[in-house]
Formats: C-alpha cells, sequence, structure tokens
C-alpha cells in the first residue's frame, strides 16, 4: 500500500529535479534560470557573453570600435552600385516619405502606433530606418531592435529580404528566431521574431535589458500573443523610460491602441496600390458556364441534408450531379434577399469539393483568357490546400507543368518551399499560390495580379459556456476581404473573385473579434502564471478587451485538474516544467510523464507529430485506399496514435534501408510531414535533456518504451479531458462526450473502421465542430488507466491500488 497519490510522487520528483537545476544553474531563487538556458539551446549561433568583459569601461571602448566599424560597412554597402540599386528600389516606397517625421517622433515619444496599407514597407524599412541611424550616428552596437511577428514565416522571409537589403548575410546584423529554430549572432543588432518568442523571452528577463527598440508587427490582427505583449509591455514601460515601443497595423484603426498606451501619437503612411476589379459568385459562376438560378430551394434542403449529399459527392467524377446542385442552390436566385441561415449552407459548401470545383473553373478560366500575372488563392487551410493541390494535378491544363506552376503557403511549410513563393517563375508559366489566410497581411508575393477569396480561414471559436474549443472554417471580416481584394493591386491593376455572393459580402462582420476572445486561455494563464505578475483575473484585466471572467475561470480550472495549478492557483512543479516547454500545456505534460515514466521514444512521437500535422494523406479519391493503409499500423491497438509512432517508425526503417519514397508512396504518408515530425522530435529532446528530465543515456529513457499500456496511459495523461465514452448497442456504436452529447469519428480514424471497441474510452486530442462534432485522433483507454492517469493525477484522491505499486515501483 503506497501512501502517496501519483500526483504528489511525481510533484515530488520533479522538485528534486528542479533543485537540481537551479543548483546547477547557480540560482536558487525562481526558475528563471531554467528558461534561460532553454533559450541558449534555441539560440543556435549565439555566442555572446557579456560577462567575458572585465568591466564597463573597456566594454564601452569595444562597443565603439564596433559600432565604427558598423558604420564603415553600412557607407561601403550605400556607395557600391548594388547598394544604390537596392536604395533606390527602398526609397521607392511609400513609408520613405515618412522617414524623417517617424525618426522625430520614436526621438521624442516612448509609444508610438503607425498605420499603413500592407506593402507600404512597415515591416521591412521603419526598423531598417533606426538601425541605419543609430549606425550612421555611431552608437550602431549600442541599440538592440526586436520586431515581433505573428508567424514564424514571416519573420524568416522578413529577416531574410532586410538582410539582402543591407547586403549582409543572414544572421549578421539582422537576424531571426522562431520556436525551435533561429539565424543570429552576436553582431546581430535587429532581430525579427515571432510575438511569441518575446513572451518567452519577457519569462526569464523581465525588463528586457539591453534591447532599446521594440516593434510589435500586425496590431491589427489581434492575436492572443500581440495582445498578451501590449499589457506586459505597458507594465514594463514605466520601469524602462529609455525603451522604444512602435506598434504597426495595416489598418486605420490605430486610435484603439493609442488610446491604450495613454494617448500615444500615431501616423499613418499614405499608400498607393493600383485599382482591383471585383467579381462575387454570380459573375464567377458565369465567366465558368455554371448556370445560375435560384437559391429559394436551399431552405428545402436543410443544412444538415445539404452536407449530407456534399459528402457523399465526389468532385470531378460526378460533375454534372454536382452542377445540379449548385443550380438548385442557386436556382432563379434573386441574391439580394436570401436569408441568414441560407448563407450558412451556402458555407457548406464553399470550401468543399464543390467549392474546389469552382476554383478549379476560375483558375482555367484565368490561365486561359487572362493576362499574364501571378494568382493567389486564399483557401481554409492545409487540408483543403492539399486537397485541391492534387486535384489540379490531375488537370490537363493547371496540371502541365510547363504552363502552370502550383505552390503551396501555409504555416507549417518547409523553408526552401518558401523562397520559391517569392521568385518569379519562367516566362509564360503561370504561378498560382495556394494560400492560407497568412498571405494576407504578412508576408507580400509581388507579382500577383488575380486573387481568388473562398471567404472562409479557419479559426479557432471558443465557447466559453461550453467550454469547447473549435476549429472551424468560418466567415472571414469585410476587413479580411478588403485585405485579401488588394492584393491584387499591388503591381498594377488586378482582379478579384470572390467565391460569395455580394449580399454574403455585407453580412460579415466588420472585424474579427480579438483571439483574446475568441480561444481558449490555457498556454497564456500558464505564462501569465509563471510572469509572477499576481493574478490572473486581474492581469487580463487590463486587456485592451479583456476575455470574459468564465473564459479565464475555465483556463485555471483546466490548469488546475491537469496539475499545473494548485488550489491557491499557484504554479505546481509540473507547472513550472510546462511553462518552460513550448508547446501546448496538454502536449507537453505528456512528454514530462513519457520522460519520468521512461516511456519516453514513442511519446515523443506523438507529441511531435500532434504539434505538426497529421502525416497520413487522404487524396479525396482514393479515401478508402489511404484509411486501409493507415489501419494497417494499428494493430489491433485501437489507437490513431499508436499508428503514428508505427508509421514514424517504419519510416525511419526504410530510410536507413533507402526507401523511404516508396514507403510513403505506398502507405499514404507525407514525407515531408514525417521529416518535420523528426527535426521537431530532435529539438523536444534536446529541450528536456536541458530541463534535467532525460537521462543521458537514451536506453535509460526508454525502458519500458515497450510497454503498450504504459504509452497508452501517457497519452491519456497528456489528452485529458478530452474524452469520449464508447456506447455499445447491439449492432451498433456510437461515441459521446460529456458537453456535445453523440460525436462522430473522421472518416481516416482507424478507430472508425471497427465494428466494436474493447475500450470503455477514446481519449482524443481535437474535436472539430461542422454541425456535428467530430473527434480526430483518438486512443481507446481502460477504465484502471483513466481513473489513474485522467485529470490531476486523480484530483489529489490517494490511489491505492497494485496498478500504482506496479507503474511507480518500477518506473520512477
Ligand atoms: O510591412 P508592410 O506590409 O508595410 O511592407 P513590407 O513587408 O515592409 O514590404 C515592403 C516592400 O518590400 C514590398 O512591397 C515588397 O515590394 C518588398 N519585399 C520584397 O521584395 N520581398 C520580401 N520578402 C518582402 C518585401
Ligand atoms: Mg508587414
Amino acid at each position: 500500500v503506497i501512501p502517496l497519490s501519483l500526483q504528489r510522487r511525481v510533484e515530488s520528483l520533479l522538485q528534486e529535479h528542479l533543485d537540481r537545476l537551479q543548483l546547477s544553474s547557480g540560482s536558487v531563487k525562481d526558475n528563471s534560470n531554467v528558461s534561460k538556458s532553454i533559450d541558449q539551446v534555441e539560440d543556435l549561433n549565439t555566442e555572446e557573453n557579456p560577462d567575458s568583459f572585465p568591466d564597463r569601461s573597456v566594454m564601452e571602448k569595444v562597443l565603439q570600435r564596433k559600432s565604427l566599424r558598423m558604420r564603415n560597412m553600412q557607407r561601403a554597402w550605400q556607395e557600391s552600385p548594388e547598394g544604390r540599386r537596392m536604395l533606390d528600389f527602398r526609397k521607392s516606397l511609400p513609408s520613405f516619405k515618412e522617414k524623417e517625421r517617424l525618426l522625430q517622433a520614436i526621438a521624442h515619444n516612448q509609444v508610438i502606433v503607425i498605420s499603413g496599407e500592407t506593402g507600404c514597407g512597415k515591416t521591412t524599412q521603419l526598423p531598417q530606418y533606426i538601425l541605419e541611424s543609430e549606425i550612421e550616428s555611431g552608437r550602431g552596437a549600442f541599440c538592440s531592435i526586436i520586431c515581433t511577428q505573428p508567424r514564424r514565416i514571416s519573420a524568416m522571409s522578413v529577416s531574410e529580404r532586410v538582410s539582402a537589403e543591407r547586403g549582409e548575410p543572414l544572421g549578421e546584423t539582422v537576424g531571426y528566431k522562431v520556436r525551435l529554430e533561429g539565424m543570429k549572432g552576436k553582431n546581430t543588432h535587429l532581430l525579427f521574431c515571432t510575438s511569441g518568442i518575446l513572451l518567452r523571452r519577457l519569462l526569464s528577463d523581465r525588463n528586457l535589458d539591453g534591447i532599446t527598440h521594440v516593434f510589435v508587427d500586425e496590431i491589427h490582427e489581434r492575436g492572443m500573443n500581440e495582445d498578451f505583449l501590449l499589457i506586459v509591455l505597458k507594465d514594463l514601460l514605466p520601469r524602462r523610460r529609455d525603451l522604444r515601443l512602435i506598434l504597426m497595423s495595416a489598418t486605420l484603426n490605430a486610435e484603439l491602441f493609442s488610446k491604450f498606451y495613454g494617448g500615444a501619437p500615431t501616423i499613418h503612411i499614405p499608400g498607393f496600390t493600383y485599382p482591383v476589379r471585383e467579381h462575387y459568385l454570380e459573375d464567377v459562376l458565369e465567366m465558368t458556364g455554371y448556370k445560375l438560378t435560384s437559391f429559394n430551394q436551399i431552405d428545402d434542403y436543410g443544412q444538415e441534408k445539404l452536407w449530407k449529399t456534399q459528402k457523399q459527392l465526389v468532385p470531378r467524377k460526378k460533375k454534372n450531379q454536382i452542377t445540379t446542385l449548385v443550380e438548385d442552390a442557386l436556382n432563379n436566385s434573386s441574391f439580394g434577399n436570401y436569408s441568414s441561415r441560407a448563407c450558412d449552407s451556402l458555407a457548406c459548401w464553399v470550401p468543399d469539393s464543390i467549392g474546389f470545383n469552382l476554383i478549379e473553373a476560375i483558375l482555367c478560366h484565368i490561365c486561359r483568357k487572362e493576362r499574364p500575372g501571378a494568382v493567389l488563392v486564399f483557401m481554409t487551410g492545409w487540408e483543403d490546400i492539399s486537397c485541391l493541390r492534387d486535384q489540379l494535378k490531375a488537370h490537363p491544363l493547371l496540371g502541365d507543368p510547363n504552363r502552370v506552376l502550383v505552390l503551396t503557403c501555409h504555416g507549417s511549410m518547409a523553408t526552401s518551399e518558401q523562397k520559391l513563393i517569392f521568385e518569379r517563375p519562367l516566362a509564360n508559366i503561370r504561378k498560382i499560390v495556394l494560400a492560407t489566410n497568412m498571405a494576407e497581411a504578412s508576408i507580400t508575393i509581388n507579382d500577383v495580379v488575380f486573387v481568388v477569396d473562398c471567404g472562409k480561414a479557419k479559426e479557432t471559436t471558443y465557447d466559453a459556456l461550453n467550454n469547447t474549443p473549435c476549429l472551424l472554417p468560418s466567415w472571414i471580416s469585410q476587413a479580411s476581404a478588403r485585405q485579401r481584394r488588394g492584393r491584387a493591386g499591388r503591381v498594377q491593376p488586378g482582379e478579384c473573385y470572390h467565391l460569395y455572393p455580394k449580399c454574403v459580402y455585407e453580412a460579415f462582420a466588420e472585424y474579427q473579434l480579438p483571439e483574446l476572445l475568441r480561444t481558449p486561455l490555457n498556454s497564456l494563464c500558464l505564462q501569465i502564471k509563471s510572469l509572477q505578475v499576481g493574478s490572473i483575473g486581474e492581469f487580463l484585466s487590463a486587456a485592451l478587451q479583456p476575455p470574459e471572467p468564465l473564459a479565464v475561470q475555465n483556463a485555471i480550472d483546466f490548469l488546475k485538474m491537469i496539475g499545473a495549478l494548485d488550489e491557491r492557483e499557484n504554479l505546481t512543479n509540473l507547472g513550472k516544467y510546462l511553462s518552460m516547454l513550448p508547446v501546448d500545456p496538454k502536449l507537453g505534460k505528456m512528454l514530462v510523464m513519457g520522460a519520468i515514466f521512461r516511456c519516453f521514444d514513442p511519446v515523443l512521437t506523438v507529441v511531435s507529430g500532434l504539434s505538426v500535422r497529421d502525416p497520413f494523406l487522404l487524396p479525396q479519391d482514393k479515401k478508402d485506399l489511404a484509411g486501409t493503409a493507415k489501419s494497417r499500423f494499428s494493430a489491433k491497438d485501437y489507437s490513431d496514435h499508436m499508428a503514428l509512432v508505427r508509421a514514424y517508425e517504419g519510416w525511419k526503417d526504410a530510410e536507413r534501408e533507402g526507401s523511404a519514397y516508396e514507403y510513403c508512396w505506398r502507405n499514404f504518408l507525407s514525407a515531408q510531414t514525417l521529416q518535420a515530425i523528426h527535426s521537431l522530435r530532435k529539438q523536444f529532446s534536446f529541450i528536456l535533456r536541458d530541463t534535467g528530465l532525460l537521462d543521458a543515456d537514451a536506453g535509460a529513457n526508454n525502458r519500458l518504451s515497450n510497454n503498450q499500456s504504459l504509452v497508452r496511459a501517457i497519452i491519456c495523461c497528456g489528452l485529458f479531458p478530452g474524452i469520449a465514452s464508447v456506447v455499445h448497442r447491439e449492432t451498433s456504436m456510437s461515441f459521446k462526450t460529456m458537453d456535445d452529447g453523440q460525436v462522430l469519428l473522421y472518416a481516416n480514424s482507424v478507430n472508425a473502421r471497427y465494428q466494436s471497441i474493447p475500450y470503455p474510452w477514446l481519449i482524443f486530442g481535437e474535436k472539430v465542430k461542422v454541425n456535428t462534432v467530430f473527434i480526430r485522433d483518438s486512443t481507446g483507454v481502460s477504465d484502471s488507466i483513466m481513473i489513474l492517469f485522467g485529470g490531476a493525477l486523480c484530483h489529489g484522491v490517494q490511489v491505492i491500488s497494485f496498478v500504482d505499486i506496479f507503474l511507480l515501483d518500477q518506473t520512477i
């Protein structure tokens, strides 16, 4: 009989590790050194060590000499022919006219807010103006500028552009840093990073010592990290009177931000774009030969029915039927007056198979009939993009590599792929970029003349009342639609094809709701706790638009439930570890438990897979084959997560034998995703080793990796409370969650292929609401695992069982 619950055992074990870490890093105060050391692991080329300077005056001299060198190099470049050419280009950007005004404003105010249309030169130019003027005045080595971006890819592409404009390799004066990746060195004085990176830095360096200027970019998007940064920085400004904060936005609603900072001055950069002609669905249907009739019948279908009908229809093969459905839906329409419910029904088909055919048709129209110029297609997410790409490959015109180049642009693409997007293709080849809303504001593809806008974006919405996060494709805002349209008029007059009727556009919200108000606050609250700024609720009430108290309470309850906070809302040892890991707290917990319970390797694969995306491909026309291929990896485990582990391991083996390509092809796996999982695995184990939780000996960390039940238990430990009960009836089986009632499994889940499942519970990581709630990857677990590993490891209930004895004594 063990007198301690699992939770307390884990907590005391983590305490030992924390003590050891703090001893080895020479601090006994808090965990800040740990975060710092993690940061250094991430800093791939950091060599700088300020402690190595013996005293201030020596350091001052070193920096002065360095500043002179920087000035000489800058002047030499600016006077070179290439440098001059670059300067000429830069001078043509609208922001250049405002340069002096900006520098003056920044010199005289601690905070300023700048707005200006996308492409006017905010991101690449403004931080550079400051850098150049500091270098020119001989203070180059003393300045340190940080500019945050909401997305990895923009931080990377912008830093590369700015170093090119300065005639330097990336990682010299200009560098970047995103989660688990970076290029910066001891000479870096302008750093582009994601907002998340700056937040993590604030955890260990509350005063941002040594930083002179902070730019927070794309604040109009109202991302959660940006909103969070704005509060933290507001708190910091009085302590760092010399620090300058510059907020940048692509829209004109700068007043809101200015007010937040006590009336900070605002500057608008007047921009120039060419006119863009707009076409709505009505026109698009006509151009593409679809016949337009009425919309009234859509109400007769009802949402449910329309959805089902669609699911049964396979694109291309049954094009006629689809055309009929569109015709039915739009039959004899006077577009002006259908109900919002009809709009919702319409929403069902836009990004789905019929939407694909429409996109295909309009792309054909552009390629055949329109003038040269690249096409940018806005879609909802990676899945839609890859499905459409596959569909286009089979098309006689769009799939012909001599005439059309189809590229994709989304948050998790490989760096090599990113570069292609910005390059101009050979003459006579039409470049088509399939993108998520990432291409809306933060990256600029110069040669775009045509924009196809499906009107939707995948957006996490959060229902605080039911405490369910949902990732749903939903209608974009009018501001987004305008922004998308604007992408077509950068180099010459453009065309924008909206795949929705004008009246739907008029029903869009004016602006999108800030992310802080539509996502669960779990990670955020954990970070606030580790910033040690007092009560979470109070801290968040200072936000630009504070979240509902209920949403905050849900997050706190969640963190308590998983054991990251104790009853008095203080960080537990587990919580301290979770706040150090750059992943969702649930996945972080899985990693920590995988390390403690010595089954690290498979757990690492699961966590990396869940943080990248599903490597199992699901081509529209081969869904069944793909499903069968996936189920071969499941081996009666009743687990998508274990299937992922097997698929990954098989891929590693195949790679060793040189047959990785064939392996992926045969098993419907994405080699690119597996590669991404592979590198994320490396990064995570690096960090975990650094936190002291892993043994240097890989064998020791994996002593129990072959114990399937244990791995299953650790998955359960991480994904709780995502649980559905398995309900068996005589001939059928269904699944229920507490919040949503009956839920369905994704067609590609291995568990969707069984008649019955010998487990009472399915544990899952993500659910998606599309009329009905679907759960994605799931793993069957038993009652005993649920009791032992669900929640805060039993909510402090003293579990005394032989399983407990077995697991603890065998593993810890
Ligand atoms: O931030 P904002 O949208 O105002 O503009 P920016 O990203 O600073 O871009 C200014 C200009 O630099 C763009 O209009 C492009 O012409 C050019 N640029 C580029 O050529 N390559 C990049 N990777 C980024 C920008
Ligand atoms: Mg920008």
